[in-house]
């Protein structure tokens, strides 16, 4: 450890003995106890965790009666956390130590990897709180607080970020206090280097933050890079006859569901539908216009085409489905339309 390693460990430290937390229930207990806080904190904040990790310490004291509990039992005292997923792993993971470790909580980074739920971050806070081990740890704050403190670029989904966040973790993680220390480093993620907002100036590390140094707390960690959106293309059809036009009833779900909308099909298999749709049952005059419209959704963008079919009589059936009606022009405001398709329309005139 060089000697800035080390200084940052003391500075961490000394701040942890004045201001950490250090009467946490689940500090200073066994691995099994230190485990199950720590599953249930891998989503879920120290306030919410508390009265569930005494309630479920009262129903399960010891891993053997977790293990021999149904997952039934084990679902209904973890109800109301969520990740329902974290207690179907713990009651596996208790199956496991009872039939492979003899009942006994493995005291190992590989062993402990190899149960389900637990993946580097975590066994290192197990081993480190329970065993006094000398582990890294990299949890959600942990990664925040060294993100910042040395500027690392990219975001967590990139490897070479990872890598570079656990190479930090351990250069910077004390043989001697271990435990204090990775605590106190969740502390610091949870209490000081928070996302918005962080309070540098009650920061042991604000002297060695690269971030603070530069104003640019704001800009790490980094955000995954946003993609370019999806672009869609989609063909309307417009009937129209006299002042009457013809409205189709989107489905429920989906965009602009159970909105009135035109009949849409889609513009790649257009020419294929052409044939067997009303359109062609018309032998109707067609006009089409590219592109009239482009709407911007959440997730993607969308050109809207339109095709206008002119219809000299008006036809007395087009469907059996009430999701389709001939409705006056004038009669449109009390139809509830998307707005880009009310637009489209009023700029036909
Ligand atoms: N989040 C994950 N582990 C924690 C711990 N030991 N104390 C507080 N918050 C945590």
């Amino acid at each position: 450890m060089d000697a800035d390693a080390a200084s940052l460990a003391q500075a961490v430290l000394t701040w942890f003995r004045r201001y950490g937390r250090q009467d946490l229930p689940w500090q200073q207990q066994d691995a099994y106890r230190v485990w199950l806080s720590e599953i249930m904190l891998q989503q879920t904040q120290v306030g919410t965790v508390i009265p569930y990790y005494q309630d479920f310490l009262k129903r399960f004291p010891n891993i053997r009666q977790l293990a021999d509990a149904s997952i039934d039992d084990v679902l209904q005292h973890w109800q109301g956390l969520g990740y329902y997923a974290r207690a179907r792993n713990l009651h596996k993971a208790a199956g496991l130590i009872r039939d492979t470790h003899k009942g006994r909580f493995p005291s190992s980074m590989e062993e402990l990897q190899q149960l389900p739920g637990i993946g580097r971050s975590t066994a290192g806070a197990i081993l480190s709180f329970a065993f006094g081990q000398h582990w890294p740890i990299l949890d959600g704050n942990v990664k925040r607080v060294l993100a910042r403190c040395f500027r690392v670029p990219g975001w967590y989904g990139r490897s070479e970020t990872m890598k570079q966040l656990w190479y930090l973790a351990e250069s910077i993680t004390p043989a001697q206090d271990t435990a204090d220390f990775n605590q106190a480093m969740m502390d610091i993620g949870a209490m000081v280097c928070l996302k918005s907002k962080p309070k540098c100036e009650a920061c042991p590390l604000k002297d060695m933050c690269a971030s603070y140094r530069h104003h640019s707390q704001a800009d790490y960690p980094q955000k995954k890079p946003k993609r370019a959106k999806p672009h869609k293309h989609t063909l309307m059809l417009l009937h129209r006859h006299a002042e009457t036009i013809l409205l189709w009833r989107r489905p429920p779900s989906g965009i602009w569901g159970g909105l009135w909308s035109l009949p849409e099909v889609d513009v790649e298999t257009a020419i294929e539908l052409w044939q067997q749709s009303f359109l062609s049952i018309t032998q109707a005059p067609v006009s089409i216009q590219q592109n009239i419209i482009h709407h911007q959704f959440t997730h993607y963008s969308l050109d809207i085409s339109l095709a206008i079919v002119e219809l000299e009589t008006l036809p007395e059936k087009i469907s059996d489905s009430d999701n389709y009606a001939w409705v006056e022009i004038d009669a449109l405001a009390s139809h509830g339309l998307p707005t880009p398709v009310r637009k489209l329309l009023s700029s036909l005139g």
